[in-house]
Parts: structure tokens; C-alpha cells; sequence
């Protein structure tokens, strides 16, 4: 399947006036695992929605997420802190945390080295976890889902976006143009709205709230809130 630079939505940088066959093969990305393609992207990865797609998507994060004031809060694989300075302007503790350093040291904040699926925090000791565009990076869903649960409080909510699986069917990548002007797609694991039901059912949370922000008439993020069930 060809791939396609969602370059007007997601990434400025990729879009071209060339739209010949030509232009995809020489702009056809190279793919990195996440943390050597963040690696290379920090130094351009503003702390803000920096494409319509970041905004389109912010919106309906900010249009789901609780009130935080005062709650401790983990921003998941937060990256430079986008969502970790949006908490903290809400009244909320927050917590980041991200596997690139790189990303993290443009960060403001409270933030620390992890890896989402071994959280370096003990059991129950956030009222609230987002995560923002990452998940589609890991490939085991479950793992990811039974961590957010192990660290959130009886009755904490978990509010999570990403590309809309819809996208990565037709061949949308997370692509980015590095320092020395060249096009990257950073790997990303299609995980279909069927499967992450099923990952947040079988972790223990339920569904609460669901957004599909649309552009051109099509969905492009899927934005969603759980919340941890009672039990162990
Ligand atoms: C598209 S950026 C989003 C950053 C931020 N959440 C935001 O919305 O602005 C994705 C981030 O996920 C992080 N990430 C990807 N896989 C990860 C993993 N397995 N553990 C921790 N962080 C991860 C990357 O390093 C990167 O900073």
C-alpha cells in the first residue's frame, strides 16, 4: 500500500507543491522505532498543537477531560509537555513522563525517563492519566492498559488520543522532516477500535466517552475516556 503523508494535517513540513508519482517515491519516509524518531524530531516537536490534526485532537481531549484541579496527574509519554503545561495551567499535580529524553528535556514540569509499560510509580497514585498521540507506538495494547490501571486510584479516569485507526488502514504515517531536511515516519501499530475495547475491558477499565474528530469528512484521531473499575 502506497504510503501516505498526512502532510496537510500532521506535519507542515512534508507537504509539496509536486504531487507527481515521482514526489511519493522521493519523499517515501523512512521508518524509525519511536525513540530514535523522537530522537531526531525533539529539536523541532513544539510543546503545542502544531498542525490541525494536534488541534483538531486537543480539542476534543480538552472537551473530555475532567476537572483536574488539584488532582495528581500522570501526562503518559508527554514528550516535550505539551499536555503536562495544559494540567498545570488547570490547577492540576502533574507528573510526565517518556521513553526520548530528547523529548523530555524541552519539557516544563515534573518529568521522568519510563517506559510505558513499566511505569516507574507505585500502585493507585494518580487520580488522572492522559496520553496524547503514543499509543499507537507500542504494539501490545493490553500491556500499556494493565500499567495505566496499576497506577491509577479506584475510580481514576484515563483519557487517551492517537491517529484514528481509520487513517492508518489507508497508509497515514507520523512522518516529520529532520534538521538535515529529510522525511521520516516514526513505527506505529494499527490497533483497530475493536481491539482497544477489548484491551481496556480486559485491563479492568469502562468506557465512558468516545471522539472522532473528522476533517474532509473523514475521522482522523480517536480521542476517549475509561475509567478504572473497583477491584484489585
Ligand atoms: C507524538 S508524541 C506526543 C507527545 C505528547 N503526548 C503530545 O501529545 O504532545 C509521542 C510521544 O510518545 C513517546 N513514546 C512512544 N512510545 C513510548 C513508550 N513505549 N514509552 C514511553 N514513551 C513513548 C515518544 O517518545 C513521544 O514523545
Amino acid at each position: 500500500m502506497r504510503a501516505l503523508c498526512l502532510s496537510a494535517l500532521y506535519e507542515p513540513s512534508c507537504r509539496g507543491a509536486d504531487v507527481s508519482p515521482l514526489f511519493w517515491l522521493r519523499r517515501r519516509p523512512h521508518v524509525l522505532p519511536s525513540r530514535a524518531a523522537y530522537a531526531l524530531w525533539a529539536e523541532r516537536y513544539p510543546a503545542e498543537a502544531h498542525n490541525l490534526l494536534m488541534q483538531l485532537e486537543q480539542d476534543a481531549m480538552l472537551d473530555l477531560m475532567p476537572d483536574v484541579c488539584s488532582l495528581r496527574v500522570l501526562d503518559a509519554a508527554g514528550g516535550t509537555g505539551r499536555y503536562n503545561r495544559i494540567l498545570t495551567s488547570l490547577g492540576a499535580r502533574v507528573v510526565g513522563c517518556d521513553h526520548s529524553l530528547d523529548m523530555l528535556v524541552r519539557s516544563d514540569g515534573v518529568v521522568c525517563g519510563a517506559e510505558l509499560t513499566q511505569l516507574p510509580f507505585a500502585d493507585q497514585s494518580f487520580d488522572g492519566v492522559v496520553c496524547g498521540l503514543a499509543i499507537g507506538h507500542v504494539r501490545l495494547l493490553e500491556d500499556v492498559m494493565r500499567e495505566f490501571r496499576r497506577v491509577l486510584k479506584l475510580g481514576g479516569w484515563l483519557l487517551v488520543s492517537d491517529l484514528h485507526p481509520f487513517q492508518t488502514l489507508r497508509g497515514a504515517q507520523r512522518t516529520f522532516t529532520s534538521a538535515d531536511d529529510r522525511c521520516y515516519a516514526v513505527e506505529h501499530y494499527l490497533h483497530t477500535f475493536e481491539e482497544t475495547v477489548s484491551a481496556l475491558q480486559c485491563a479492568g477499565f469502562s468506557l465512558q466517552a468516545v471522539r472522532e474528530p473528522q476533517h474532509g469528512g473523514w475521522p482522523v484521531v480517536l480521542v476517549w475516556r475509561a475509567q478504572r473499575s473497583s477491584g484489585p
